[in-house]
């Protein structure tokens, strides 16, 4: 099943790195990954340092991403960007629904799927991220927390929406914090989520899906995860910012 389902390997930036910093970080990235024939690979720069990255990456296999965008086309939403001034700007993906912004910018379910839809009918590919807190999994809440994200974000949309997105699954407690979810734990996760598409769209939706892991993936720990059949790929925080730690990352075979 997961042999049909590319890899991907994305960065996220997150509030680092400034235009002469991503340029640097390409410079130095690129020639360490070759082709990279094997996997998808995507870097969310934050949104100042997105030129330079669209142009550092230019002739190379990365996609970039935006961090977020917003569910309107245009409008009075002052420090907010719209998905088609992420493709203008030369993106073809986004994060949707990180835990940062579900933490700090009050971002809610209903807000995730709206900002999902108004990404693909941009022409954006939507990495729609989801994971419960540590309260949550140390109270036995988490398929309980999942299924309600799910339900509520990118369950709500079309099957034909849901068929372009990616999927991340970021145990808010692993992110930053150096504690990865150890692979056994992360495969199980997966696969509840996997359950949940079954449930609400096909199983033929369900196998086609790519679910990425993030929390504290590192080049030493990258492997492991990798070697479940379940994760299709991963999304990096820290480690991203660092373009030989990237470099191993994206190079697991
Ligand atoms: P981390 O972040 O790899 O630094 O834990 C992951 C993420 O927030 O996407």
């Amino acid at each position: 099943m997961s042999t049909a389902r590319r890899r991907v390997m994305a960065g996220n930036w997150k509030m680092y790195k400034t235009q002469s910093e991503t340029r640097a970080f390409f410079a130095a990235f690129l020639p360490m990954i070759g082709d990279a024939a094997h996997c998808d690979v995507v870097m969310a720069p934050p949104f100042t340092s997105i030129a330079a990255a669209v142009e550092a990456a230019k002739g190379s296999r990365v996609a970039i991403a935006g961090q977020n965008s917003h569910w309107q086309k245009e409008g009075a939403f002052t420090g907010e960007v719209s998905p088609q001034m992420l493709v203008e700007a030369g993106c073809t993906h986004v994060i949707v629904g990180h835990s940062e912004r579900r933490q700090y910018a009050n971002e809610t379910d209903d807000m995730v799927s709206q900002k999902s839809r108004a990404a693909l009918a941009a022409g954006l590919t939507p990495v729609v991220c989801l994971g419960e807190n540590f309260t949550e999994r140390e109270t036995g809440k988490t398929q309980e927390v999942l299924s309600q994200q799910f339900i509520g974000g990118p369950g709500a949309l079309t099957a034909e929406e849901f068929s372009r997105i990616l999927l991340a699954y970021e145990p808010v407690w692993a992110i930053g914090t150096g504690r990865t979810a150890t692979p056994d734990i992360a495969a199980a996760a997966h696969r509840f989520l996997r359950q949940c598409v079954r449930d609400q769209f096909s199983p033929e939706a369900a196998a086609g899906l790519r679910i990425l892991y993030g929390g504290s993936v590192k080049p030493d720990n990258i492997q492991g995860l990798m070697a479940q059949e379940e994760l299709d790929g991963a999304l990096v925080g820290g480690a991203s910012l660092d373009p030989k730690w990237f470099a191993a990352i994206v190079n697991t075979k």
